[in-house]
């Protein structure tokens, strides 16, 4: 596969102490790559340098072999940021207004399929203040696609999301995928991480591994991802 996001020798630190070191990957376009770590491995940290939000030291962040704008990407943070005060559907009218979508019909009907797909459309007109944790996770990732955006990025989008609800996010990412929408998502279960093309595992900000779940599992003669990750952890990864 081709790459399509393609990441160079890129370094960061926040303080003195470099945290990200001489990191180099790439994204075939079309799929759905997993970054899996434990907390605080720089999982967050990677998503924000992608968005811009953060800037490298050194190394380059390239989309098609260019220097790309951020109206190509929708993120959800890790932190929903709503307008807590405002309706479910003045949410997405707002980002909708913000994300340079301006034409009324077009909106409302972004926003009754998103609100479909996170299985919100009955709370359309409730504040998001009376929604429980899962609903507003539920509606930032619903905001995060309303620009239509080529490249998603979900930072641990299925964080108090039931099951079934789980099945359904992974059935909509395998259809924006064969629409030629491209998807990073962090997580910390490894039944998101199974579900993915292919796997980054990272620890404090190095790739220990980057293969399909398939291929993490028989090279390391485990019988699942995190027993895999564990084994990665301790003897490395050799295929
Ligand atoms: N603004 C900041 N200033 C200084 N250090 C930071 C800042 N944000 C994150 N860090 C540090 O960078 C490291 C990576 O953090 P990051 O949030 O990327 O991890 P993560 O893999 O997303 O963790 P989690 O799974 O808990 O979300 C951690 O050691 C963290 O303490
Ligand atoms: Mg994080």
């Amino acid at each position: 596969m081709k790459e399509y996001i393609s990441i160079k020798d890129l370094n960061f630190s926040y303080n003195k102490e470099k945290f990200i070191t001489a990191l180099d990957f790439d994204i075939p376009k079309s799929t759905s790559i997993g970054l899996i770590g434990p907390s605080g491995s720089g999982k967050t940290t990677i998503i924000k340098l992608i968005l811009g939000l953060l800037s490298p030291q050194k190394g380059s962040i390239k989309i098609n072999k260019k220097d790309y704008t951020h109206n190509e990407l929708g993120y959800m943070p890790q932190q929903y940021a709503l307008y807590e005060e405002l309706t479910v559907k003045e949410n997405l009218e707002i980002f909708s207004n913000l994300n340079n979508v301006s034409n009324k019909s077009e909106i409302q009907k972004r926003s009754e399929d998103l609100l479909n797909l996170i299985d919100l459309s009955d709370k359309a007109k409730e504040l998001v203040k009376n929604l429980s944790g899962g609903m507003k996770q539920r509606l930032s990732m619903a905001i995060a696609m309303i620009n239509n955006p080529e490249i998603l990025l979900l930072d641990e989008p299925t964080v108090g999301i039931d099951p079934v609800l789980r099945e359904s996010f992974w059935s909509h990412f395998k259809k924006l995928n064969e629409n030629k929408i491209t998807i990073i998502i962090t997580s910390h279960v490894m039944d998101d991480a199974m579900k993915c093309d292919k796997v980054i595992f990272f620890i404090e900000g190095k790739i220990v591994a980057y293969d399909t779940p398939v291929n993490l599992i028989k090279y390391t003669k485990t019988n699942n991802l995190g027993d895999a990750f564990v084994q990665i952890v301790n003897k490395g990864y050799k295929k």
